[in-house]
């Protein structure tokens, strides 16, 4: 009998694509996927350190297992991720019950899993991670995710991704090509091209020629790509976005605060009106082009004045959705350092804030979208409502529709009938 194993994942797509490629590696070592870790052989943790929040969940979930490994002696825990590489051999002397820790470049250790040379803690430096090409297991069979480059070399002061991912590493053109023909050939619609920063890939190719280079590919219908870093968003990506017919209509642009003052110390390298700059660009030659955003309420030192500034940027702005927190001290990190840390009750205050302006503002603009034609590419059955399935629109909005419409993996044009919150309804329309 084989062995099984259970992941569970914190945090962003990064971290979800990594578990993608742990379940590609055990596999290949005899390792099955199981959705519980009662009745696991290895369990791993695969972390996330962006936010306080995030650490604070996973040390829960680590402290329930301790009861589990009583009764299961011989299961394996292993902790993986951000966390992981932040803390390395600590989170042994935190936490005994733990048997192997591996950072976010030490993921193709777990080929020797099996093997005594497996080590304890793993958190080295891979200046080979963006050349090792290793096996993916992916969830879906429609939509799939890919990493052009590894790490970021921004150091924004409230960031902890710098020290958790390492240096920026571009994965060679050839290779992403590669993988994603061969994606296009097993039918999938849809590629996510994943960084922490895609603006600033570089191989033999920069960004935008990566893109003109993967559009030629057949068969894959959608293109998308997070994150992007607003001071590296240049002129030739936005014309190969409006060029590119398999390029996605949407960008994530995360602006963080709308206070020139906040922007300098969270050392963002943009000042608001730059930022403005390249939102009208994107607005001129995409008209059509959804824009979100992310943003951290209660930077240190952010004053009421701040905060209006970041509430008439939202204002000025109207992006189609947004991520917005409240900000959280991280370890390394410059910002935890600073003075003017501003009180929860407060940071909780403005976040409120702007998630209920937002709201107004992404409720008006899927009011917009009533009557009008999308195409949407089917993602599955609606998580709410079996009866119903969802898709997405190019610019990133949720349709749902009735089941017997179509189905997974179909491209086809809605006509939108109704508007909610956070998604819209459709009904399906001949061409
Ligand atoms: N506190 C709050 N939000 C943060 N983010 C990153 N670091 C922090 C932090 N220390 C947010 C930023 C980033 C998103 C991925 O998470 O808005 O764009
Ligand atoms: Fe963090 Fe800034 Fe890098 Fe994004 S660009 S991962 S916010 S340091």
């Amino acid at each position: 009998m084989g062995k099984s194993a259970y992941i569970h994942t914190f945090g962003c797509q990064m971290n979800v694509h990594d578990s993608e490629i742990m379940t590609g590696i055990l596999e290949e070592q005899g390792y099955s996927r199981t959705d519980s870790p009662s009745n696991a052989d290895l369990v791993i943790f695969n972390t996330c350190s962006i936010r306080q929040k995030a650490e604070q969940k996973f040390y829960s979930e680590l402290g329930r297992m301790k009861s589990l490994k009583k009764q299961r002696p011989w299961m394996k825990i292993a902790v993986a991720g951000c966390i992981a590489q932040q803390e390395g051999k600590n989170i042994l002397k935190r936490a005994p019950h733990v048997d192997f820790v591996f950072g976010t470049q030490n993921i193709h250790t777990l080929k020797n899993i099996a093997s005594a040379c497996f080590e304890r803690v793993a958190v080295h430096v891979n200046p080979d991670l963006a050349t090792t090409e290793l096996p993916v297991k992916r969830n879906d069979g429609i939509r799939a995710w890919t990493t052009i480059m590894y790490g970021c070399d921004n150091f924004c002061s409230y960031c902890v991704v710098p020290h958790t991912r390492g240096r920026e590493r571009s994965r060679p053109s050839d290779d992403i090509y590669a993988e994603v023909s061969e994606l296009a050939g097993k039918g999938y619609k849809e590629i996510t091209l994943l960084g922490q920063n895609v603006n600033s890939y570089i191989s033999d190719t920069d960004f935008p020629g990566l893109l003109r280079k993967l559009d030629r590919i057949g068969g894959i219908t959608r293109i998308r790509f997070v994150t992007s870093h607003p001071k590296d968003l240049s002129d030739d990506l936005i014309r190969a976005m409006s060029d590119l017919a398999s390029v996605c209509n949407h960008i994530h642009l995360p602006l963080q605060s709308g206070s020139d003052a906040v922007l300098k110390r969270m050392n963002r390298r943009y000042s608001f009106s730059d930022y403005m700059k390249k939102i009208s660009r994107l607005r001129k030659q995409i008209p059509e082009i959804a824009i979100t955003t992310d943003i951290i309420a209660g930077f240190p030192g952010e004053t009421d004045e701040d905060h209006q500034l970041t509430v008439s940027a939202l204002q000025q702005i109207e992006y189609d959705g947004i991520f917005a927190f409240k900000y959280s001290p991280r370890p390394f990190t410059k910002a935890a350092e600073m003075d003017g840390h501003v009180q929860d009750l407060l940071k909780a205050d403005r976040l409120n804030e702007i998630l209920m302006l937002q709201d107004g503002i992404t409720f008006k603009k899927n009011k917009a979208l009533v009557g009008t034609v999308q195409e949407i590419l089917i993602e599955g059955e609606s998580e709410t409502n079996s009866e119903k399935l969802t898709g997405r629109t190019g610019s990133n909005k949720i349709v749902t529709l009735p089941k017997a419409c179509s189905r997974k993996g179909a491209i086809i044009h809605v006509e939108i009938i109704k508007s909610r919150r956070h998604s819209l309804e459709g009904t399906p329309v001949n061409t």
